[in-house]
């Protein structure tokens, strides 16, 4: 049997807003499955390989529930444009280049080896429309040690004609041919992306919901991100009410959809969200960057809906976890403050448990470091920050996530096995 022994000061989300921290602690793992945290090595260990790594802080890795992998070019640009000119003017065109299967892999590896090296093991990822670069990302995320889910994009309509388009026969016999080259794969599965109701017809729509069902397939897709988008769906389903009904209505609304944004839901729809068991996905930076506006997650915990977070690249401007943590944060504190103070903003054991336990829980864990779950951490050397006073370990974890640090993720298990050493 292969034993895993990581020493350290341990830190892990237990719950929302509770930090459940050992110093000095024991994070062991059997065949890649977690089976404790402890003071004291047990007895039964005695003689196993430990890897000390002194003071450092173990923490949980970190799970992405969405971003756009052919975005990765684009970050940092066109943030001065709202949502939808800005997907006509860089996210289709920049979207178009993986049609080469050549460009798509040198990317995909870069993405994939920042994202592994910057602590992200899970994620909910949108690729392209193209079939071909899918797979490639997929094998690029495998080989690199992440694990999760990815979507061939669909989008039969308003997309960019000559540019990126697919027929819906295209789209539909695409998806099909990959889904049946996804069985190669063991750590990222296929998950069904229509990219948003207005880039899929009736028809499209109506065929991903009865895949979804006939092969048990996970859906991901974007809800309420912006006001001119909720007003363009309105147009296209005059029919349903709201926006989610849209999805509802073609058998895309369930306990595994994953719905990015989630802004401007209101109480009826975010009711929605939590009789189906639906999780939002809150993307503060993507809102704030292309004025999508800010989500109401305090609300949404309190309502009791599964919330965890997103990078959204490139609607967000990084990849990096501690940043969107940290983001996700401030947005709730300016939600406080537009409130008129009526709403708690998100606290850092709080942030916390959104960017790792929350994520994870969309995967089947339990919350923390808890016995049965795969084994995914970090270890992450704040050592060489300077020390105010001495600080607790949710002290350093605060740092952690507010102070950009290069380089200070060591190491990296992403369903048990070691995949980024720092070393
Ligand atoms: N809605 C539809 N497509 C996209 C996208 O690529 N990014 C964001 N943020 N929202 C979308
Ligand atoms: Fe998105």
């Amino acid at each position: 049997m292969a034993i895993t022994i990581l020493k350290g000061a341990i830190v892990s989300a237990r719950s929302l807003g509770k930090l459940d921290i050992t110093e000095k602690g024991y994070l062991v793992a059997e065949n890649g499955v977690i089976t404790g945290v402890f003071p004291v090595l047990p007895e039964h260990y005695a003689g196993a390989p430990v890897e000390d790594f002194g003071d450092a802080l173990i923490l949980q890795s970190f799970a992405d529930l969405h971003l756009h992998a052919p975005q990765y070019p684009m970050l940092g640009m066109g943030m001065d444009l709202p949502l939808l000119d800005w997907l006509n003017a860089y996210a289709f065109p920049t979207e178009a280049r993986f049609a080469d299967p050549d460009y798509a892999r040198t990317i995909y590896r870069e993405l994939a080896h920042e994202l592994i090296s910057h602590g992200t093991t899970r994620v909910c990822m949108f690729s392209s429309l193209h079939t071909d670069a899918t797979l490639i990302l997929m094998d690029e995320l495998e080989k690199a040690g992440v694990t999760g889910f990815v979507g061939k994009v669909n989008m039969d309509r308003n997309n960019a004609p000559g540019v990126l388009e697919e027929t819906t026969e295209e789209s539909k016999q695409e998806t099909l041919r990959w889904l049946e080259a996804c069985q190669d794969f063991t750590h990222v599965k296929p998950m069904l992306t229509p990219r948003f109701t207005p880039s899929c017809t009736d028809e499209l729509m109506a065929f991903l919901g009865k895949l979804a069902a006939e092969r048990d397939l996970p859906v991901q897709s974007h809800l309420s991100e912006n006001s001119a988008e909720i007003a363009w769906v309105r147009q296209l389903h005059p029919d349903c009410r709201q926006y989610w009904e849209t999805y509802a209505k073609y058998g895309l609304w369930n306990d595994r959809t994953v719905m990015a944004h989630c802004v401007w839901s209101d109480e009826r729809e975010r009711k929605a969200m939590r009789d189906a068991g639906v999780t939002v996905v809150h993307c503060a930076d993507s809102n704030q960057n292309i004025c999508s506006g800010v989500a109401p997650v305090r609300v949404m915990l309190n309502e009791g809906l599964k919330v965890a977070l997103g990078s959204d690249i490139a609607g967000g401007d990084h990849l990096d976890m501690f940043d969107v943590v940290a983001s996700a944060i401030r947005a709730s504190k300016a939600r406080r403050m537009m409130d008129g103070w009526q709403t708690d903003f998100l606290t850092v054991p709080e942030g916390w448990y959104l960017g790792t336990s929350a994520g994870a829980a969309y995967f089947g864990e339990q919350p923390g470091f808890a016995p049965g779950n795969p084994l995914h951490a970090i270890v992450l050397a704040d050592d060489r920050l300077p020390q105010p006073h001495p600080l607790t370990p949710a002290e350093r974890l605060e740092r952690c996530v507010y102070r950009r640090q290069p380089g200070a993720v060591r190491a990296v298990w992403s369903d048990g096995r070691k995949v980024f050493s720092a070393e």
